[in-house]
């Protein structure tokens, strides 16, 4: 493997912009200079996120994450660097050659681009036999008959597999794809006996299933009569993952950003007609259970989710279980359930836009919904009673808004009519009993005590204002102030940065940060996004600060010297000897 030109990264690098790249995914807001927002590597209700649009970097205050645009895609997306690097010169057309990506790296790249290729095409040929061919007449009659609309049809790109057991294959075949290669897509499944593949979806609606950054990853079928099974999607590949996809979110992250919510249906078509009635903030699980990760997925974009679920059994039982995970993401959520019997595309059928707009705005608080569940389940007797409090006293002391979470004791107390006080003493027990807040948060670094401590304070202070201030850095590397660094990070940071600045005279924070292990560059971040400001003066006061700390350090030397002498320790001796003598060629070269 050949390593990516440095020039090529930095490239890459400066074409970026770490704000544009990273609000692809958070919700931020700007705060001063910089950019804030909830960490998408942690838990977390007060935003402690910070992008800074001037050094190019971003730090999280509450779990220590940090680093350059490169090191975002690395944590967010899980890629190595070299793939992070590739990514962001595809988006800026900086070539990134494949040979310089490791074997492993390269296939994998390779693996999911062609998944993304084939997906593509795939898409295409669906698309193409729903509205070109007379064999998906039938299809589009369908769709039409269901109420959606041409421009819905294309708005999703759905399209139509003909019955055949080889029409995608052999349209494949043609093009010198692999059925392996297929397989590996999802779109084939091997013959058990006789070898060969026979197409997946086969007579069936096709919905194709984006991603955020709009590849197909995967894709979804219908049938269209009463056969079974009714849907049938992709099984999980190298690019799909049921956990982490929403359907529809490519098309409604725009609207969820501007209007602040995301509704949270069940199925396709629940999609379809919403967006199609003008609620274009709608995206659905694919058959399973809205996981923490849909979660997480969906705070970069809203900040409200609202479920809309069916009123069955199945479908409350789903809602219920799905408190404790916008709890545990510290995401609003609220609960709309429709009647009886209808999902949203029936009700918008039945009742039109104005009605589910209705139903939106009044839904209930997920706390309000548990709690009418839960008493529904069991019922006021003495036992029902009990019960409910035992189901609601942890999701209850686990409010952390104490004004909150008295006002909900109270309601409930009103409702199953028991002493507000006995309410609040068994919520009280336990959420003291470790149901409290979850993300340990690793504050700022403590300001360690002591005389040792107040050097490396000083320390710290030098090597913020060198991260913050490039004016000092040619002083500091002539009087050699590193050199006289107690704390090896500290010193390896200020070094690199000299470095850095040496060989490209640039005082470039994001640039230096490849340079760095994560500890260094955590630290880097965090140090260089600080409030402080400075100025010549203060600059000027803090290395002399400085440089008399090692005055007295030498002056202890001296102290060494002498002591060691009258001991007769010549080994001794001989080392503090030499070390006075590394000083004073040091302070030669300073003056
Ligand atoms: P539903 O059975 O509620 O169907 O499944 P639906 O969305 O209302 O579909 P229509 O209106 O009859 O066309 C809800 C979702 O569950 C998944 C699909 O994602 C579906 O949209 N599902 C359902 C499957 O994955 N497989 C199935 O066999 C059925
Ligand atoms: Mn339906």
């Amino acid at each position: 493997m050949e390593s990516i030109p440095e020039k090529t990264i930095s490239d890459i690098r400066n074409v970026s912009d770490i704000v544009n790249v990273i609000s692809e995914v958070v919700l931020l807001r700007k705060a001063g200079k910089n950019f804030q927002g909830l960490c998408p590597f942690h838990s977390e209700k007060t935003p402690s996120f910070s992008v800074s649009p001037d050094k190019q970097v971003f730090y999280c205050f509450g779990c220590g994450a940090g680093g350059n645009v490169f090191t975002f895609l690395m944590k967010h997306e899980g890629l190595s660097f070299a793939e992070a690097v590739r990514k962001l010169g595809r988006r800026h057309g900086i070539a990134v050659e494949d040979r310089q990506l490791s074997p492993e790296e390269r296939h994998r790249m390779q693996e999911r681009e062609g998944i993304f290729d084939v997906n593509r095409e795939a898409a295409a040929f669906f698309r193409k036999n729903l509205t070109d061919g007379q064999e998906g007449r039938s299809a589009l009659a369908y769709l039409l008959n269901r109420g959606l609309t041409r421009e819905t049809i294309d708005r999703f790109s759905l399209g139509y597999a003909p019955p055949a057991w080889d029409s995608l294959s052999g349209y494949f075949s043609g093009r010198q794809i692999s059925s392996d290669f297929l397989e590996k897509a999802g779109l084939v499944i091997p013959r058990e006996k006789g070898g060969g593949h026979y197409d997946r979806f086969r007579n069936r609606i096709v919905f194709p299933i984006l991603d955020a950054s709009s590849h197909i990853v995967g894709f979804g079928g219908r049938v269209m009569d009463d056969a079974l099974p009714k849907y049938l999607n992709s099984p999980e590949t190298a690019v799909f993952n049921k956990r982490r996809s929403l359907y529809g979110l490519d098309a409604a992250r725009a609207r969820c950003r501007e209007t602040g919510t995301v509704y949270v249906v069940e199925g396709y078509f629940d999609v379809l007609a919403l967006s199609q009635a003008g609620i274009r903030n709608a995206v659905a699980t694919l058959g399973t259970a809205l996981s923490t990760e849909h979660v997480r997925i969906l705070k970069g974009y809203a900040r409200e989710i609202v479920l809309v679920y069916d009123s069955d059994q199945a479908g409350m039982r789903a809602a219920v279980k799905s408190v404790e995970t916008f709890r545990k993401e510290n995401m609003n959520a609220r609960i709309l359930v429709l009647p009886e019997g209808d999902d949203p595309d029936s009700f918008l059928l039945r009742f039109g836009p104005g009605a589910f707009m209705e139903k939106a705005r009044t839904a209930r608080t997920m706390m309000d919904f548990l709690m009418e569940e839960t008493v529904r389940e069991h019922g006021l007797s003495i036992e029902g009673k009990l019960r409910i409090i035992q189901d609601l006293k942890a999701p209850l002391g686990a409010i952390s808004d104490p004004m909150a979470r008295s006002l909900y004791v109270r309601n409930l107390a009103a409702i199953i009519d028991v002493d507000e006080r006995s309410v609040a003493g068994a919520v009280a027990a336990a959420s003291s009993s470790g149901m409290a807040d979850a993300a340990p948060g690793r504050g700022p670094v403590p300001e360690a005590a002591g005389i040792a401590g107040r050097s490396v304070m000083i320390e710290r202070k030098i090597i913020t204002m060198m991260l913050q201030f490039k004016d000092f850095l040619v002083e500091i590397d002539r009087r050699g102030t590193l050199d006289d660094f107690e704390d090896e990070r500290l010193k390896s940071i200020g070094m690199h940065l000299l470095a850095h600045y040496r060989a490209s005279g640039e005082h470039d924070i994001a640039g230096l940060i490849e340079k760095l292990n994560d500890a260094e560059r955590e630290m880097t971040v965090n140090l260089s996004l600080g409030g402080d400001v400075w100025d010549r003066d203060g600059c000027l006061r803090l290395l002399a600060q400085f440089d008399s700390g090692r005055k007295r350090h030498t002056d202890d030397l001296l102290q060494r010297i002498d002591a060691a002498s009258r001991g007769n320790d010549q080994a001794l001796l001989l080392e503090l000897l030499k070390e006075k003598q590394n000083r004073a060629r040091k302070r030669q070269a300073i003056n």
